[in-house]
This record gives C-alpha cells, sequence and structure tokens, in this order.
C-alpha cells in the first residue's frame, strides 16, 4: 500500500501549503483578520495573559494572531513539516506533532480540563471529524462500517474539546463551507472514490454544530455561529487548478491523473477568470464561536 504521505503533499511537503493556498477573502478582510476581529471583541488588546492552545496549526499563519494574547501557547498538528515550520516561527510555544483526537485525550488525562481560555482549530476541524467516518489511503477512502458509532464518537470529541476550557473561555473555529460551487465540485471529485456519509460533505460541520449544540443545551456554554460570503483569489489560472489538485484533491492519483477531472477543474475555473487572468472563486467560510458561560442568565440584559 502507498504511504498516505506520498500523495497527501500538501501538509507533509514543506513549503507546498504555503506555496498553494489561496487568499480568502471576505468584505476585504482575509481569514486571518476574521479572527483577529473576534479576539479583539472578547479580549480587547492583546495583553499576553491567556492560556491558548490551537489544533492543527498548520505553518502557524493563525497561530501569529493568536501569540500575542498568549501567556502559555500549545499549537499541535499531525505533520512534522508543519510542527517544525510552526516552531521556528514561536519559539515560546510548547509544539505538539500528533493527530487532534490524541492531543485533546491527552490533555484532558493530563488534568488540563478546564484550563484553556482560548482553544482554536482553523480551518482544520474536518480532518479529525472525518477520520471518525472514513480512513484515506492512496488507493482509496476506507468508509467506517458502523457510521452511528462515527458519529458518537466524533461528537464525544468535540465535547471533549470544549471540556479544555475555562470558565468564559471560548472555542474559535473557521470551517470551509460545502455548499459553494468550489466544494460542490470538490465533493463530486472525491464522490468518483467514495461517497460521503449521509448529507455530502457538511457532515463534519453537521457533526461539530451538533455536539457543540448539544453542549449548549447541558448548560455548558453558548454557541454563535455564522457563515460569511467570500472568495478565494488567484493571481491566474494556473494557481487554481493548483489549488485544487493539492489543496483540494491532495495530489490524489486517482483524480489528479485522470484527464477529465482536469477537464472539469480547468472549465469551472475558467468561469470565474477576469480579463486581467485573476481568478475569484465564490467561497464562504463558516464561523464557529463556543463560550463556555455556565449560565444562561448571562444574556439576561444588565
Ligand atoms: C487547511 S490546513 C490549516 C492550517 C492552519 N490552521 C491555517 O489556517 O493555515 C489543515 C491542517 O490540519 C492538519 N491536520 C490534518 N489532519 C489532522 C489531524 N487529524 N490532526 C491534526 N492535524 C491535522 C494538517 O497537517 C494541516 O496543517
Amino acid at each position: 500500500m502507498t504511504d498516505v504521505k506520498q500523495f497527501r503533499s500538501v501538509y507533509e511537503t514543506g513549503g507546498v501549503y504555503d506555496r498553494r493556498l489561496l487568499a480568502h477573502y471576505y468584505n476585504g478582510r482575509d481569514d486571518l483578520d476574521l479572527i483577529s476581529a473576534l479576539l479583539t471583541a472578547h479580549y480587547g488588546q492583546p495583553a499576553g495573559g491567556l492560556n491558548v492552545v490551537e489544533f492543527g496549526c498548520g505553518t502557524g499563519r493563525a497561530t501569529a494572531r493568536l501569540a500575542p494574547y498568549a501567556r502559555h501557547l500549545t499549537v499541535s498538528d499531525s505533520s512534522p513539516i508543519m510542527i517544525d515550520a510552526v516552531g521556528e516561527r514561536n519559539a515560546q510555544a510548547r509544539t505538539i506533532c500528533a493527530n487532534t483526537r490524541d492531543v485533546v485525550a491527552e490533555l484532558l488525562a493530563d488534568g488540563r480540563a478546564g484550563s484553556f481560555d482560548l482553544v482554536g482549530a482553523f480551518w482544520s476541524l474536518s480532518y479529525p471529524l472525518g477520520e471518525y467516518f472514513e480512513t484515506m489511503t492512496a488507493e482509496g477512502i476506507q468508509p467506517a462500517t458502523d457510521v452511528a458509532a462515527a458519529r458518537r464518537h466524533a461528537s464525544t470529541f468535540v465535547r471533549d474539546m470544549t471540556r479544555l476550557l475555562a470558565p468564559g473561555g471560548h472555542l474559535l473555529a473557521l470551517f470551509f463551507d460545502s455548499d459553494t460551487p468550489e466544494q460542490q465540485l470538490v465533493t463530486r471529485l472525491w464522490e468518483r472514490i467514495a461517497s460521503f456519509p449521509e448529507e455530502g460533505r457538511s457532515y463534519t460541520r453537521n457533526v461539530l454544530l451538533a455536539a457543540l449544540r448539544e453542549a449548549e443545551g447541558a448548560g455548558d456554554g453558548t454557541l454563535a455561529h455564522t457563515r460569511r460570503s467570500g472568495t478565494a483569489f488567484a493571481p491566474d489560472i494556473d494557481s487554481a487548478i493548483a489549488w485544487f489538485n493539492v489543496v483540494h484533491l491532495k495530489s490524489f492519483p486517482a483524480l489528479v491523473n485522470d484527464p477529465t477531472v482536469q477537464e472539469e477543474i480547468r472549465s469551472f475555473v475558467r468561469r470565474y477568470e477576469h480579463p486581467s487572468g485573476e481568478v475569484t472563486l465564490p467561497s464562504g467560510v463558516h464561523v464557529i464561536d463556543f463560550h463556555a458561560t455556565r449560565h444562561p442568565a448571562h444574556h439576561l440584559p444588565r
């Protein structure tokens, strides 16, 4: 069996993610500005006093926005390449190279429940959640046989993340919008390999939101969820196509080597090409903010 790392180069080979990532804008602000706006709204100007953990940190794009708020900063990612990059940029951080699912379990086992003022996960939670439902290898995708059990375990994982929050803390996540034309194309392409459980590629987001609503119902906090529309900007057609092949399709051989797939991607991105050669793909982001407040009474007017 081919090692999954041989084709998933976007997260496993130095520099690929930063080079292939398209900038995403929402009303003139990029995704990191959305994070900064939330941080300012919740914590004001950075005072370096918070206990912060970030899961799926990648090369540390969002970490750079979190770090000024942190007294103690823990960052984790399953890719050694990513962890090396983020460690170089954040010498003060504790870095953990592991699956988010294991990191959450280990932090709880180490007695860290209720100890983080801020838990962040940006564009990264779909992976550990998806892994409850399917396993990816270079040869294909192996769906979980017991979807109900997968859903239960994924839900427990989400609830465990909320257990890390200190009273008043926030779990902040940015999550891809599976309903945009771009993501619908990605879904159709992946479905050539294997179908997705139940609601298509929205299932990971739905599991996350359902578990957070459950946590709200149990009185563990309150959930704010908005969807922002935006655009992914590519300076030219080739960058837009590389974004599909390397980031969306993870250089998966059966897809990137298929001429009909390549034709579909090319004709899709051409629809959004400007006379300048630049490409602006319609995009969207789900902004998820779980606030660990013990009592719904905080909603009352003061
Ligand atoms: C789309 S990137 C986002 C990186 C970063 N948060 C950002 O906004 O640029 C997703 C990241 O999740 C990591 N990742 C994928 N599956 C993971 C898992 N199960 N556990 C931990 N990290 C994972 C990848 O290595 C990658 O760095």
